[in-house]
């Protein structure tokens, strides 16, 4: 986590820098701060808080400056104080680094150095690599050059332990910025007289469509005008420019009051781009190009092995009844930070997936590469094309779901689900599938768009239910089958965006223990569509009515008979038990959008958290 943007040009950079982070506050946002550099100088300004704290700490005193380096952090080592924000400088003030990642060994780092009487001013980890890269430059007594900056900055990066992206500036060097990068992501922006640094994309967008995604150990200096790509142990590095996919506008509210409900009314829209030219009619099945297997290749996997993190691993727990079901292959989810350390036992002939929206989600990343190293192919299911899942996995399926600032993860949740149900098809066309079960699947799905609508036209009444429950003490979260992690993923929404105590558990769960928390101010939310496990469903809700607990029902059209018992009851287009995930899930998005907007909470950006978790 933590945005980093770094600008060197002809501009002002602190302005440049200032909206550009503003663009990557969705990486954290506890502080923030800038250093420029001007005159053989760098004037660093930073403050707790976030971007606006930032500006408003500007507005009386902006450094003026044609090179800098920026960042907005999310807290790891230290609270979020304006001691501990970045940038940090080195021991003689020349040496100016920002810095995205954990440094694992800061501490004896930190030792080493203090013995040499180097004096901390943060209790961060990255206050260390900027004072091991003036320990290594000023090792020497050359003249100060860029090859001199370089070396020291490769020699400190050989002392650490970790992750990270960081920009380094000198203050005597003003035509060149550092850049490195190792488990962090870091692109370079290619502009006419100016280039940039940033951990993403959206943060220099304005500026240039032009970026170089630099790979684990890659180096780069850029200047005005220029740019060298190397590797960490010397030599040059090989990298391709690519041409940024999205505009400025797809990253803007247009009108909505925040990212998390505009992204949610973008779904019907999502989810065909999830399936746009994966259908085909002729052979009733999915085409997915980009698994880069062959049919034959395909035929002789025996099981799946879904892994993500958060809402992702949700996606991938539909996914696993999907394939399951459609496909009879056997599919189970690993949660990726436990998998990346587990000795899963898997043979020749296991498939592996690995769901992403950011594809820099670093458990995600770490269980990829154990699976690869372990002879597994490893498949992507990604959001951001140019991210490190996305290169380095063997192949994989795009969401197309467009840029997803919100932090709370809405649309690529159902993108990631339509991008499951087309493997599950595709897999089971290959095996006991009919085409007209393949058909009906396609019909189905194609359906969902315009279904969807229909659900987010009843916004008003869900404002109005999600009103009378926001002030609940907990809330509890239930369904069966496909819709099981459904409940798991309302509850996330609700404790993430409105900080409400919930969890979400197979309805039948509920007698095992946690029948015990319902009460008059617990209410329970039971996804029931109407389904094979709709009766059982309705006896559960018994259970809870019995128990004086409120009840908000999400059932299919026409299920009226559930009105007698719940207390409220939001009603989804009839579909199959397959797809109804698809459609459930939109108006538990926005039950806990409403009830965290009741509450005052800051939607797109809530409490400790991050959208892209970058460490571990
Ligand atoms: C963070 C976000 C979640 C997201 C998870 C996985 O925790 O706050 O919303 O689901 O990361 O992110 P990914 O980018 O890998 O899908």
């Amino acid at each position: 986590m933590c945005g980093i943007i770094g600008y060197i040009g002809k501009r002002e950079a602190a302005p440049i820098m200032v909206e550009g982070l503003r663009k990557l506050e969705y990486r954290g946002y506890d502080s923030a701060g800038l250093a420029v550099l001007s005159g053989g100088r760098i004037a660093v300004r930073k403050c707790s808080g976030r971007i606006q704290d930032l500006q408003s700490h500007l507005a009386e005193n902006t450094p003026s400056g044609v090179s800098g380096i920026s960042h907005t952090r999310w807290a790891t080592h230290g609270p979020a104080t304006d001691n501990n924000a970045h940038p940090h400088t080195d021991h003689s003030g020349n040496i100016a680094l920002v810095h995205n990642g954990v440094i694992e060994n800061y501490q004896s780092l930190r030792d080493v150095l203090e013995a040499q009487d180097h004096v901390f001013h943060s209790d961060t980890d990255s206050e260390v690599l900027a004072h091991l890269i003036g320990y290594e430059y000023y090792k020497k007594t050359e003249p100060d050059t860029q090859e001199r900056l370089l070396d020291a900055v490769r020699a400190a990066l050989r002392w650490v332990k970790g992750t990270y992206g960081i920009a380094v500036l000198h203050a005597e060097l003003p035509n060149v910025m550092i850049g490195a990068r190792l488990g962090s992501p870091l692109v370079v922006g290619l502009g006419k007289g100016e280039n940039f640094l940033a951990s993403d994309v959206s943060a220099i967008v304005r500026h240039t469509r032009d970026a170089i995604y630099l790979n684990d150990y890659d180096l780069v200096a850029i200047g005005p005008n220029d740019f060298d790509v190397y590797s960490l142990d010397g030599g040059a590095a090989q990298f391709e420019v690519s041409v940024v996919d999205f505009s400025e506008e797809q990253a803007e509210l247009t009108g909505y009051p925040h990212y998390m409900l505009k992204e949610i009314y973008e779904q019907p829209e999502s989810v065909l781009n999830a399936m746009r030219g994966r259908l085909s009619i002729e052979e009733s099945t999915a085409v997915l190009g980009g698994l880069n297997m062959t049919a034959q290749e395909l035929r002789t996997i025996d099981r799946i092995v879904l892994t993500g993190c958060g809402t992702a691993s949700h996606a991938a727990m539909v996914g696993e009844y999907l394939i399951e079901s459609l496909a009879r292959i056997p599919a189970e989810v690993e949660i990726s930070s436990e998998l990346r350390y587990r000795n899963l036992p898997t043979d020749r002939d296991t498939l592996m997936f690995a769901l992403s929206q950011s594809g820099e989600t670093i458990d995600t990343l770490a269980a990829m590469r154990e699976g690869q190293r372990k002879g597994h192919r490893v498949l992507g299911i990604c959001n951001n094309v140019a991210s490190t899942i996305a290169r380095e996995s063997d192949g994989g399926v795009y969401m197309h779901a467009g840029p997803e600032i919100g932090v709370a993860a809405t649309k690529s949740f159902t993108s990631q689900v339509t991008i499951m149900t087309l493997l599950a098809l595709t897999l089971g066309r290959m095996n006991h599938l009919s085409a007209s079960d393949g058909k009906t699947i396609i019909d189905e799905l194609k359906a969902v768009p315009e279904k969807i609508r229909t659900i987010l036209k009843q916004d008003a009444q869900i404002k109005k239910i999600a009103q009378k429950y926001a002030r609940s003490k907990g809330m509890l979260f239930l369904g069966r089958q496909f819709n099981a992690p459904i409940a798991q993923e309302a509850a996330l929404k609700m404790k993430e965006i409105s900080y409400i105590y919930a969890s979400g558990h197979p309805s039948a769960e509920l007698k095992h223990g946690i029948i015990a928390l319902v009460s008059p101010e617990t209410p329970c939310v039971f996804i029931a569509p109407d389904d094979s496990v709709f009766e059982k469903n309705v006896s559960n809700i018994e259970e809870v009515k019995a128990r004086r607990g409120p009840v908000i029902a999400i059932t299919t059209e026409g299920k009226t008979e559930l009105e007698r018992i719940c207390d409220d009851v939001i009603y989804i287009p009839k579909c199959p038990d397959y797809l109804s995930p698809l459609l459930t899930i939109i108006p538990l998005q926005l039950f806990s959008y409403h009830i965290a907007v009741e509450l005052g909470c800051d939607v797109d950006k809530p409490r400790n958290l991050a959208k892209s978790v970058t460490v571990e």
